[in-house]
């Protein structure tokens, strides 16, 4: 084993470090100089700095660790030299100081509690790869607590993800009130399933506090929200409260059971832009960063082929046949959004149809039927994000073909989320600006809980976070293998429930 990964196993690793001699000892509490611009995220570190059993105490007398402003650091960069007396922490603005800590909490995380606590001496000059680094939690299949949202954040922020893409309504509920649509929560919320309560009754819903809870939480981690409306397709809830959206009328039903289902919104109703403007302005007042997920995938279009409001519809907007709705759903959607100043966001599917090129041109794709979706996006000329189920990034997937293990359809090992890449293969070089990022995402169908989630994404969500972040050159020169212990322990020592590679013979 090489003398660096004995001693440290940052995840992501840095771009940059070099191990040096000697070792710093954590005192029982580390006084602190802090730039004033960087209180903020002090603050909030503070508390994660606490939780690794590390006090911090802000001092201006000897302190043993100095956070400093250094404005030719770019967005999200910052460097560390950790000598035997003093770590010094260097960065341009409050995002790179915070991922600063953050690579400092893992180094004390690190440390076993029973043996001395000492990190070792090096020097880092990180910064990301790729400016989306996400996370997608599904809590309509199965609702999770704002308790277990936020220790997904915590533990986002310690690997420098930095959004959270919320998943808040799909067939099996509707998470997100909205005002003057009590019946979304108060119907849409709920579905009966008799699998997993006597009484037959689960869901939720997130009340506004709390919504502003999550988001004011993420933002103090530096992490952006960016809430998905999954429409017009995956809208069984929505229907089964508002049926007068649907092409039939109903009835509808909150579903219990998973899959793609006919029912989807009428693109002819006309009442339908005043509920999508309620809609609408309640994400734009719930959700200060700059997107918005509008879903768009696997919308099947016999309703609407049958439809004679939809009909009406298509030769309104002389469309060459009922399929070409869902572009036209998801232009009216984007203009939506534009007028509130938000980007939309869309599942693959949103290209279909899409070949003159009708959707806005900021709309970002997030490529996800496989690495297809982002080469065609950059071919007409949007930008995009990549979590390819066949690339690493479905982590519902089981770790292992076992019939023991959790998880469904498919198979996401360990090894394939080592090896995940970002950047599409053969993508011309003059379209790589168009990458945005890369993103996990674990959909909830069988995911009841937060521990069980938690099994799904650790270690492979902090493993992607690696693809996401650390330059290729850096990743080859040290492989993760050698640090999967490390992070291991480091999860354990968090409290999060991990799967732990099993041998089979
Ligand atoms: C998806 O997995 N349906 C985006
Ligand atoms: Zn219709």
């Amino acid at each position: 084993m090489k003398r660096n990964q004995q001693q440290h196993s940052l995840v992501p690793h840095p771009a940059k470090l070099k191990l040096l001699d000697g070792r710093f000892k954590l005192p029982t509490s580390l006084f602190v100089t802090v730039d004033p611009i960087f209180i903020p995220v002090y603050t909030t570190a503070r508390l994660q700095f606490h939780k690794a059993g590390l006090n911090l105490e802000q001092s201006t007398q000897q302190p043993q660790l100095i956070l400093h402003q250094d404005p030719s650091l770019v967005h999200e960069a910052y460097t560390m030299s950790i000598t035997p007396d003093l770590i010094n922490l260097y960065a341009g603005n409050p995002p790179g100081m915070f991922h600063g800590l953050q690579t400092l909490c893992q180094l004390v995380l690190s440390c076993s509690s029973s043996s001395q606590m000492e990190i070792p001496c090096m020097d880092i000059h990180d910064r990301p790869e790729f400016t989306w680094r996400g996370c997608m939690l599904d809590c309509s299949r199965h609702f999770h607590t704002v308790s277990f949202i936020k220790k997904l954040l915590d533990t986002m922020a310690l690997h420098h993800l930095n959004i959270f893409h919320w998943h808040l309504t799909d067939d099996q509920g509707w998470r997100l009130p909205i005002p003057g649509y009590p019946e979304l929560t108060e119907i849409g919320a709920w579905r009966i399933d008799s699998r997993q309560t006597w009484q037959g009754k689960i869901g939720g819903y997130y009340e506004r506090q709390e919504i502003d809870e999550i988001v004011q939480y993420a933002l103090e981690r530096q992490i952006t929200v960016v809430p998905e409306v999954d429409l017009p397709g995956h809208t069984s809830a929505l229907l089964a409260a508002l049926p007068r959206f649907g092409c039939t009328g109903g009835p509808y039903k909150v579903e219990d059971r998973f899959g793609i289902f006919d029912d989807v919104l009428c693109a002819g109703n006309p009442e339908l832009d005043s509920f999508l403007d309620a809609l609408f302005d309640t994400l734009a007042e719930c959700f200060p960063g700059p997107y918005v997920h509008i879903g768009g995938d696997e919308v099947p279009t016999t309703r609407w082929e049958s439809c004679p409001r939809c009909a009406t519809a298509v030769a309104n907007l002389k469309l060459p046949a009922p399929t070409a709705l869902q572009s036209a759903f998801t232009q009216r959607l984007s203009q939506h959004l534009s007028k509130r100043g938000k980007t939309a966001v869309g599942w693959d599917e949103i290209l279909d149809g899409n070949d003159a090129g009708g959707i806005s041109k900021d709309t970002i794709v997030m490529s996800w039927r496989g690495k297809e979706g982002g080469t065609r996006a950059a071919q007409q000329g949007l930008r995009f994000v990549m979590s390819p189920q066949d690339g690493g990034s479905y982590l519902n997937f089981k770790h292992l073909p076992d019939p023991d293990e959790p998880g469904h359809l498919d198979v996401t090992t360990i090894e394939q989320c080592i090896h995940a890449q970002v950047i599409p293969e053969g993508l011309p070089k003059a379209l790589h600006p168009l990458i945005l990022g890369g993103q996990a995402n674990l959909w909830c169908e069988l995911i009841r809980n937060g521990r069980i989630a938690e099994y799904m994404l650790f270690p492979r969500l902090c493993l992607l976070a690696e693809a996401f972040w650390t330059p290729d050159h850096t990743r080859s020169k040290n492989p993760i293998r050698e640090r999967l212990e490390g992070l291991g322990n480091r999860l354990d020592r968090l409290g999060i429930c991990r799967y732990r590679e099993t041998f089979i013979p």
